[in-house]
């Protein structure tokens, strides 16, 4: 009998070409697994299409909610954005999938596991650094990083084998989707001097065509965690389809960003992420209600860390396990509700409140009804001023105030 590998299986080009060229060059029996990550709604579809093309079996498993709980919903709690402008849909979706891989692995008595990533992008990183942390005994097999097929070859390889996929020379865009975003690449989007067309966007509006009167949203959230939606308490598979599809209605969550490769080369990338955008700005929101300024600039620095090792494909380490701990720490009065305003490509927080807000009225305002100290300033501005007048008197570096004409 010959060796079984479990291969990632999206059902578009490459992973199609995969089953196929593995059979072939390899001489192994292919089991297909299929996340649903909320991204594609015919997924019996695509288990047929991985039997029809040869596999011995397809699997598909809904991993939506361990997706949201396990790995969006920490990224979200750790203000975690790559570059400030990615709020890494794809890559936090790779770990779960390579959990997946190497779970079935097991439960399949197969040998390897296979995925279809080229060899310039961050998906085969993410794949084979989560494989090999998670199960270091398996061989990966990247069909199309080994044989080095560009596009076109695989679409030739496809048309040749009589492979059961659409091949789309209208849709000349590569795409990878799931419940926290859309990822947009090729095409004349290579080209960064280019306005994406609107033929790239499938979940937003364009802020022109977005209605006229704006949307008032209510998100209330638990230690960091959104619940409920205008006091509805909802699910986080449920709250996020719902915010993705009101969000997009209004325009909300297009990103345009040249990123940073980790294979070294600069790529530019369309996102569409109205569910992420709303939330992570709502998130932070709340945040600086309940949060001292301290905690809130060290976990600054915590989410740039955070974000890079979620890129780097470095899910499965140690650090993110400990910082997903100070992160979580921090959450713990992180519980209220935020009022956003959508309108035409814009989410503009517009209220907030907790039981836990750190804000008082009593000290912030100028009416009579203000109970700070006004005279207790003096002091502390003597005090806080002290060191730089003494270097100013001893080392006489500071600068002088010129006279104005
Ligand atoms: N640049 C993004 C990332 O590295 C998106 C990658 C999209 N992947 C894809 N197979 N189309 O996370």
């Amino acid at each position: 009998m010959s060796d079984k590998v479990i291969l990632a299986y999206s059902g578009g080009l490459d992973t199609s070409v995969a089953i196929k060229w593995i059979q072939e060059k390899y001489d192994m029996e292919v089991v297909t697994f299929t996340a649903d990550l909320g991204n594609d709604p015919d997924l019996e579809a695509i288990r047929q299409r991985a039997l029809d093309i040869g596999a011995v079996k397809a699997l598909v498993a809904d991993v939506r909610e361990e997706f949201v709980r396990e790995f969006v919903f920490p990224a979200l709690k750790a203000g975690a954005v790559y570059e400030g402008e990615y709020p890494l849909s794809t890559a936090l979706a790779r770990p779960l999938i390579a959990r997946c891989l190497a779970e079935t692995a097991l439960k399949e008595g197969a040998t390897a596991v296979a995925h279809g990533c080229t060899g310039k992008g961050n998906d085969q990183v993410r794949f084979d650094v989560s494989i090999g942390s998670l199960a270091p005994e398996l061989k990966i097999i990247a069909p199309v990083r080994d044989s080095t097929l560009s596009r076109e070859e695989a679409l030739e390889y496809a048309t040749l084998h009589k492979l059961p996929i659409k091949v789309t020379k209208a849709s000349p865009y590569s795409i990878d989707q799931n419940l926290w975003g859309r990822s947009i690449e090729c095409g004349i989007l290579e080209d960064p001097w280019a306005e994406p067309p609107e033929d790239a966007f499938a979940w937003t509006r364009s802020p022109q065509a977005a209605p006229d009167q704006p949307a008032y949203l209510e998100i209330s959230f638990q230690a960091g965690v959104p619940v409920g939606l205008d006091g509805q308490a909802l699910g986080p598979v449920e709250l996020i389809a719902r915010l993705t599809s009101l969000a997009g209605e209004h325009g909300v969550g297009r990103i345009d960003h040249v990123e940073n490769r980790l294979v070294g080369i600069k790529s530019r990338e369309v996102y569409e992420m109205p569910a992420a955008m709303v939330l992570l700005k709502a998130h932070r929101t709340l945040e600086s209600l309940t949060l001292s300024k301290d905690q809130l600039r060290f976990k600054d620095t915590v989410a740039a860390t955070y974000s890079d090792l979620v890129y780097n494909g470095l899910w499965f380490s140690a650090l993110r396990r400990d910082l997903d701990a100070f992160v979580e720490s921090t959450q713990r009065f992180v519980t209220g509700e935020v009022r956003v305003k959508l309108f035409k490509g814009t989410c503009a927080v517009v209220g907030r409140k907790s039981p836990y807000s750190l804000y008082s009225h009593g000290l912030a305002t100028y009416d009579r009804a203000d109970q700070f100290d006004h005279s207790a300033a003096v002091g502390f501005i003597q005090l806080w001023g002290l060191p730089h007048r003494i270097q100013r008197r001893v080392q006489g570096e500071t600068e002088k105030p010129t006279p104005t004409s």
